[in-house]
This record gives C-alpha cells, sequence and structure tokens, in this order.
C-alpha cells in the first residue's frame, strides 16, 4: 500500500502530464488573428511542465514506488478535465489558468505531506512547482486583460 505522499505524487505527476498534453493541443490547434502570441505562449507553458515530467516520475521511483506510465493509469490519476474540442484562442488561454488552481492545489497537499514525513526534498520541489505556475498563471492573466 503507497503511502499518502507517495500516492499524492502520483496525482501530482499526471496532473502535469494532462495539463502539458493540453497546453501542446492548444499550442498545436489554435486559430485566430492573434494565432502567433497564443501559439508561443501555449509553447512556453508545454514546455516548461514537458521539462517536469521525466523528475517527476523519478522523485516517485527514489520513495521506492512505480511510476505511473501508460495512458490509461495518466487518465485515472488525473484531476485535469480533457479537452477534445477546439476552442477560441481567449477559451484555451482561460482552461489553462482554470486548470492551474487544481494543479496549484495537487502540489501544496503534495507540499505538506512530503513535510510530514520530513522529505524536504520532494517539499523543495513542491514549492518550485508551486513558483513555476504562479508564473504561468501570470502570464495567462496577463494575455487574458
Ligand atoms: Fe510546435
Amino acid at each position: 500500500m503507497d503511502s499518502a505522499l507517495i500516492q499524492q505524487a502520483k496525482v501530482v505527476l499526471a496532473n502535469h502530464f494532462a495539463y502539458y498534453l493540453k497546453a501542446q493541443n492548444f499550442h498545436w490547434n489554435v486559430e485566430g488573428a492573434d494565432f502567433l502570441e497564443y501559439h508561443d505562449l501555449f509553447a512556453k507553458v508545454y514546455e516548461e511542465v514537458y521539462g517536469q515530467i521525466d523528475k517527476l516520475a523519478e522523485e516517485i521511483r527514489s520513495m521506492d514506488a512505480y511510476a505511473p506510465g501508460s495512458l490509461m493509469r495518466m487518465a485515472q490519476l488525473s484531476q485535469i478535465a480533457d479537452e477534445n474540442a477546439v476552442l477560441s484562442p481567449r477559451e484555451m488561454a482561460q482552461r489553462l489558468l482554470t486548470d492551474i488552481e487544481i494543479l496549484q492545489r495537487s502540489v501544496m497537499e503534495a507540499y505538506h505531506l512530503a513535510e510530514s514525513e520530513m522529505n524536504h526534498g520532494y517539499s523543495n520541489y513542491m514549492a518550485e512547482r508551486q513558483d513555476a505556475f504562479a508564473k504561468h498563471a501570470w502570464m495567462l492573466r496577463s494575455t487574458l486583460k
């Protein structure tokens, strides 16, 4: 049976994976007069988030648990809603902004669980993720003004 921290670390990984895929989907499919602005904005987001996937999985391995690595497991664990429709550029940015609240909640829960187990390496990493998502939220919010 996984500890609460390991279970939450798996949710954090799956949330990052689902969010990365959504941002890349929007990068691919965005259309309109402001295409390039949104195309580049969504690239900034997905590239940063994608860059964390390997580390998030290897952190789980270093807790002596197996990392979820299939689409089915990612979908089961993720709290980020999948997106199949092609939305307007503003709707895309709004969805990514709203999803950050879910991501931040999962990251903060993992932070507190790691602190209670004295796993400061992982709690520090979660604090870094909190900062990174605050920056993504700032860029998305500013674009939507
Ligand atoms: Fe691209």
